[in-house]
C-alpha cells in the first residue's frame, strides 16, 4: 500500500508541478511542518513573490536582422498579404507557458490523444496589411500579444537568397518560420528584413508572427500618445527573391549646384566587388561602377535634369545592374536647401501649403496601408491647393510617401519622439538612431521628402537637448541632402498675448482700469527654444483660438477680474490679426500645427465651441496672423481628417476622436476646409 501510495503522491505532485510551472522536480516528502534545521537557521531566503509561476522563456533569435533592403516594390517577390490566422495572447503566454511546449511559434499539431492548449482557428482571420483594433470589434481597445500564422508554397531557386520583408507592424515583433525564431523587431512604423534563405522548406513554409502592440516607458514612441495605438501587421509582408550577390541599397540625388546626379550604390553578397551599372536612359547617362570589396561605389555623374517640383514632380526611370540583379523606380531630382528664412526648392523660395496627417484612411476605418488610401489623401491635399503634408508623427508607409513623389507634394516626416520619452536612455536612443536609420533606408530617393523631423513636442530639457543633438548627427550622417526639422511647442509669448487681452476685457469692464491703462503693444511670440539652434528649420505647434483660451480666462481670475472663457476667445480671435510670431534664429519658421476641433454638422455662433462656425473662425484668424509674420515659409495645420484618439473623452461630442479634422471620419468636409482650401489658391496664385 505504502509503496503505491507513495508514486501516486509523487505523480500528483508532479501534474502539480506541471500545471503550475514549478518544473518537474517532485517535492521530497509529503509536506509536514518544517522543524528549523541549522541550514534553515539561516536568514530565510528572501521570497520573491514577483516571480510569476512561469515568465517569458528565453527564446534565443537565430539571426540578427539583416541590413535593410531599399525599394523592395521594385524586386521579384512573393507577397504574403491576405488572410492570416490569429490567436489572442491576452496574458502573453504564448512563448511562455509549459503546457504549450515549445511555444505558439513552434506552431506544433497535437497528435491524436495529444494536450496541446493551442491552435489557430482557420475560421478565424485577420487581413494583412491591417490593423486589429478596426476588424476585430472584440479587440478595438485592445493592447497586447497577437499571433499570427500563415502559410506559402514556395521553391527557392538555385543560386538564390530569399529575405522575408515587413513593411511594418505594430510594435514588437517576433518571427518565427518553420517553428524557428528567426527575427525581433521594435517599432511600429518602419520596415525591416530578414535573410531566411537557409530556414525555407522546399514546397510548404509556415510563417507565425507574435505580434506585441504594448510598449515600453523606454520605447520610441511609448504608450501616451493622442492617437489610437493600432495593433498588428499594419503593412505589406513580402518574401523577396534576389541572387546571392544583390544590390542591396543605393542613393541617386541631385547634386546641391544642381549640375550632376550623385550618389553611391551598396551590393551585398560574395561577389560584392563584382561593380554595376547606373542606367538613366532619358538622361543618356549609363556609367560603370567599381564596387570595393564591401560592394560599395560613390559615383558623380555630370547631368542637368529636368527638377522636380510641385506642379511638375518629373521623375526618370533609374536603374542599378548588378551581375544577375536589376532594382530600377523612377525618381526625381530636385535640390533643397535654406537660405536665411528662406527655404529654397531648386535655388526658388517657396511657400509650403500643408496639411498634417496621420495614417488613417479616410476610406475605411483603420490604418492607411495601401495606394488606394494614399491616393485619397493626395486628393485631399489637392483639394486644399496645397503642395505639402506633414506625415505625422511616425513615418507612414510606403505607398504614402511614393504617391506624393509621384503627385509632387513635398513632405514633411517624423520620427516618434512624441511628448515624453526617456531622453536620457541610451537604449531609447539608440532605437530612435536604428528606426530613423530604417526610415531613411526606405525613401532616401524620394524627392519629396524634404525634412527629417526629429521629434514633436518635447520639453525643454538638457537631457532632450543631448538626445535630439544626438539623433540629429545621426540623421545627417545617414543622409546630409535634406533639411533637418522638428516640431516644437513653447509657451513663448502666451503671456504676454494673456496681458493683452486681460488689459483689453479689464478696461471693458472697469472705467478705472480704462483710465489706468493705456491700449497694450500687440504681441509679437518669439521662439527661443535651444532646440533652434540644432535644426535647420524650426517647426512650432500654437493652439491661439483653442488651448489658450482656458488657461488665460483662469489666470484672469486668479487675478479678480471676472471673465468667462467665451469672452477671452471672443477677445482672442479678434486680437489675433495683430500679434506677429518669429523666431530668434535666423531660420525658417513653419507653423505645424494650428487647429480647432469641430464636430462635422454642428453650427452655432462665433465662439460656439465644437462647432464647424468656430473652426472656421479659428482658422481665418490664424491666416490672417500667420500671413502677417514675415518669418513663416509654411504652415501644416492640424489636420486632414478627425483621428481616432483615446485621449479624447467627451463622449457626445468626441467619442474617443480627436476632432480636430477638416474631414470627418467618413470625409465629409467641415466649413474651415473651404476657408483653408481658399487661402491656399489665392496664395498659389501670387
Ligand atoms: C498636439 C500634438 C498632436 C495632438 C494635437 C491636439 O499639438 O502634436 O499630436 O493631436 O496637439 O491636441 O489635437
Amino acid at each position: 500500500m505504502h509503496a503505491v501510495t507513495l508514486n501516486r503522491v509523487r505523480l500528483v505532485a508532479m501534474l502539480v508541478a506541471l500545471t503550475w510551472g514549478w518544473g518537474c522536480r517532485p517535492p521530497a516528502e509529503a509536506p509536514t511542518a518544517v522543524e528549523p534545521t541549522e541550514t534553515s537557521a539561516a536568514a530565510p531566503e528572501e521570497e520573491d513573490d514577483s516571480t510569476p509561476f512561469f515568465g517569458p522563456r528565453e527564446i534565443v533569435v537565430l539571426e540578427e536582422l539583416a541590413p535593410l533592403m531599399t525599394n523592395v516594390f521594385g524586386r521579384k517577390a512573393l507577397s504574403l498579404d491576405g488572410d492570416w490566422t490569429y490567436i489572442v495572447d491576452q496574458l502573453q503566454i504564448g512563448d511562455a507557458s509549459p503546457l504549450l511546449r515549445g511555444g505558439v511559434g513552434e506552431d506544433e499539431v497535437a497528435k491524436p490523444g495529444e494536450l496541446l492548449e493551442y491552435a489557430f482557428d482557420p475560421a478565424r482571420t485577420l487581413r494583412v496589411p491591417g490593423d486589429w483594433n478596426s476588424q476585430d470589434p472584440s479587440l478595438f481597445w485592445y493592447r497586447g500579444v497577437v499571433w499570427y500564422r500563415t502559410e506559402f508554397e514556395y521553391q527557392l531557386p538555385e543560386g538564390k537568397r530569399a529575405f522575408l520583408y515587413f513593411g511594418g507592424g505594430n510594435f514588437a515583433k517576433d518571427v518565427y518560420l518553420n517553428g524557428k525564431l528567426i527575427a525581433r523587431h521594435r517599432g511600429g512604423f518602419t520596415p525591416f528584413n530578414s535573410d531566411v534563405t537557409e530556414y525555407l522548406e522546399p514546397g510548404l513554409n509556415r510563417l507565425v508572427v507574435k505580434v506585441n502592440s504594448l510598449s515600453e516607458p523606454t520605447d520610441v514612441p511609448t504608450e501616451y500618445n493622442d492617437w489610437l495605438n493600432y495593433g498588428g501587421l499594419t503593412r505589406e509582408v513580402l518574401l523577396v527573391e534576389v541572387p546571392r550577390t544583390f544590390v542591396r541599397e543605393y542613393s541617386v540625388q541631385l547634386s546641391p549646384e544642381r549640375d550632376a546626379i550623385e550618389g553611391w550604390v551598396q551590393l551585398d553578397g560574395p561577389d560584392a566587388g563584382q561593380g554595376a551599372t547606373l542606367r538613366i536612359e532619358e538622361l543618356g547617362i549609363e556609367e560603370p561602377l567599381d564596387t570595393d570589396d564591401d560592394g560599395r561605389a560613390n559615383f558623380r555623374v555630370p547631368a542637368r535634369p529636368e527638377l522636380w517640383a510641385p506642379g511638375s514632380p518629373t521623375r526618370y526611370a533609374v536603374s542599378i545592374e548588378s551581375g544577375e540583379d536589376r532594382v530600377g523606380e523612377p525618381i526625381g531630382f530636385r535640390s533643397i536647401e535654406t537660405r536665411g528664412e528662406d527655404i529654397l526648392l531648386n535655388g526658388e523660395p517657396v511657400f509650403l501649403r500643408g496639411i498634417s496627417t496621420h495614417e488613417e484612411s479616410v476610406l475605411h476605418p483603420g490604418r492607411a496601408y495601401g495606394p488606394e488610401d494614399a491616393a485619397a489623401i493626395i486628393g485631399l491635399v489637392e483639394e486644399l491647393n496645397g503642395n505639402y503634408l506633414r506625415l505625422a508623427h511616425y513615418p507612414h508607409n510606403e505607398h504614402m510617401v511614393r504617391a506624393a513623389d509621384e503627385a509632387g507634394v513635398l513632405l514633411w516626416v517624423e520620427m516618434p519622439v512624441y511628448h515624453n520619452i526617456s531622453f536620457s536612455n541610451e537604449d531609447t536612443l539608440a532605437q530612435a538612431k536604428r528606426q530613423y536609420s530604417e526610415m531613411i533606408t526606405r525613401d532616401r530617393n524620394r524627392a519629396a521628402v524634404i525634412f527629417w523631423s526629429l521629434a514633436n513636442e518635447t520639453p525643454g530639457t538638457r537631457a532632450r537637448n543631448r538626445f535630439l543633438d544626438a539623433l540629429a548627427a545621426h540623421v545627417r550622417a545617414e543622409d546630409d541632402t535634406r533639411l533637418i526639422t522638428a516640431a516644437l511647442i513653447g509657451f513663448e509669448g502666451m503671456e504676454e498675448v494673456g496681458k493683452y487681452i486681460g488689459t483689453q476685457l479689464a478696461a471693458e469692464k472697469s472705467i478705472i482700469a480704462d483710465l489706468l491703462t493705456s491700449d497694450p503693444d500687440p504681441v509679437t511670440i518669439v521662439i527661443d527654444d535651444p532646440l533652434g539652434e540644432t535644426v535647420d528649420v524650426i517647426g512650432y505647434n500654437e493652439y491661439l483660438g483653442w488651448y489658450m483660451a482656458p488657461f488665460i480666462a483662469a489666470a484672469m481670475r486668479e487675478q479678480g477680474l471676472e471673465v468667462d472663457e467665451a469672452e477671452v476667445r471672443e477677445r482672442m480671435l479678434a486680437s489675433m490679426s495683430l500679434f506677429r510670431i518669429a523666431t530668434k534664429f535666423d531660420k525658417p519658421l513653419i507653423i505645424s500645427e494650428f487647429g480647432a476641433g469641430a464636430r462635422q454638422g454642428r453650427r452655432g455662433g462665433a465662439v460656439a465651441i465644437w462647432s464647424e462656425d468656430y473652426q472656421a473662425r479659428v482658422y481665418a484668424s490664424q491666416l490672417e496672423f500667420l500671413e502677417k509674420s514675415e518669418s513663416i515659409r509654411g504652415i501644416s495645420p492640424w489636420i486632414l481628417k478627425d483621428f481616432r484618439a483615446p485621449y479624447r473623452l467627451n463622449v457626445p461630442v468626441q467619442d474617443y476622436w480627436n476632432r480636430k479634422g477638416l474631414v470627418s471620419e467618413t470625409g465629409k468636409k467641415k466649413l474651415a476646409f473651404g476657408v483653408l482650401s481658399e487661402h491656399y489658391a489665392e496664395r498659389a496664385a501670387r
